[in-house]
């Protein structure tokens, strides 16, 4: 795993956005793996400002999101597809045929699942992934326990993450309790992942993450088997990497 170290939270976006910025210009037609969560909101607002100065178009990129909330409609402000138009779809001259999320309402979710393998299958796979880290190990919305062979599936979301996503809602108990997540084995198809953590609180997950056992007891750990990852983490998320 290539691990880049930066100052703060600042500093990782501005990284992440040089680094995705590269991979756009250089692979044609690039398709892009994108999370949700907290961490790469200030790498969308990098983007978007890149975009308006000219420095970079989003006319040929795909898009897939890892993960969608079963149960919110595509409207609704906590759905990811919503958070995805407001943070960056909406801001950027991308063409929305060509962005992907899996669909959280509709009546056949397993089918829902498959197509959805399918689309990223004739996209030609996922060029450069975007990841964040679960402070229980989790990527995309794979808990531990997930097998490593999972492709995209209906999870149960656990206890401590819909408390960790609570604070986007009124209230814990409106926090849908199962999602659509890519697989790990899907994640790990990618050709190349970068995985961003930020603050003093994932520090622990971090460690783990380096040093732990590879294991699906912590999702994460899979990435070092993958030999294209790139850890962008801050000097707290760091902070307990001996
Ligand atoms: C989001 C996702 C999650 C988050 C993770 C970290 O699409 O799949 O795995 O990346 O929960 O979330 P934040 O960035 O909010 O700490």
């Amino acid at each position: 795993m290539n691990i880049i170290k930066v100052k703060d939270y600042e500093a990782l976006s501005e990284k992440a956005c040089e680094y995705l910025i590269d991979r756009i210009r250089a692979v044609e037609k690039t398709v892009l793996g994108l999370a949700t969560g907290s961490t790469p909101e200030g790498l969308y607002k990098r983007l978007i400002e890149k975009y308006r100065e000219g420095n970079v178009s989003f006319k040929d990129v795909t898009t897939f999101n890892l993960d969608e909330y079963v149960g919110l409609k595509k409207e609704d402000p906590n759905s990811y597809y919503y958070f995805m138009k407001d943070k960056l779809f909406n801001h950027i001259d991308v063409e929305m045929e060509n962005v992907y999320l899996p669909k959280g309402v509709v009546a056949d979710l397993e089918g829902e699942c498959s197509e959805y393998e399918r689309l990223i299958q004739t996209a030609g796979n996922i060029d450069v992934q975007i990841l964040g880290l679960g402070l229980n190990g989790h990527i995309g919305f794979n808990e531990p326990g997930t097998a490593f062979s999972s492709r995209t599936h209906i999870v149960e979301l656990d206890a401590s993450t819909r408390e960790a996503n609570a604070r986007f809602f009124d209230s814990i108990d409106e926090v849908p309790t199962q999602a659509i997540t890519m697989g790990i084995e899907t994640i790990m198809e990618s050709k190349e992942i970068v995985l961003l953590v930020s603050g003093e609180k994932k520090a622990e997950a971090v460690k783990q993450l380096i040093e732990g056992e590879v294991s699906e007891d912590f999702p994460a750990t899979v990435l070092r088997n993958h030999d294209k990852v790139t850890l962008i983490a801050d000097e707290g998320a760091l902070g307990k990497v001996g």
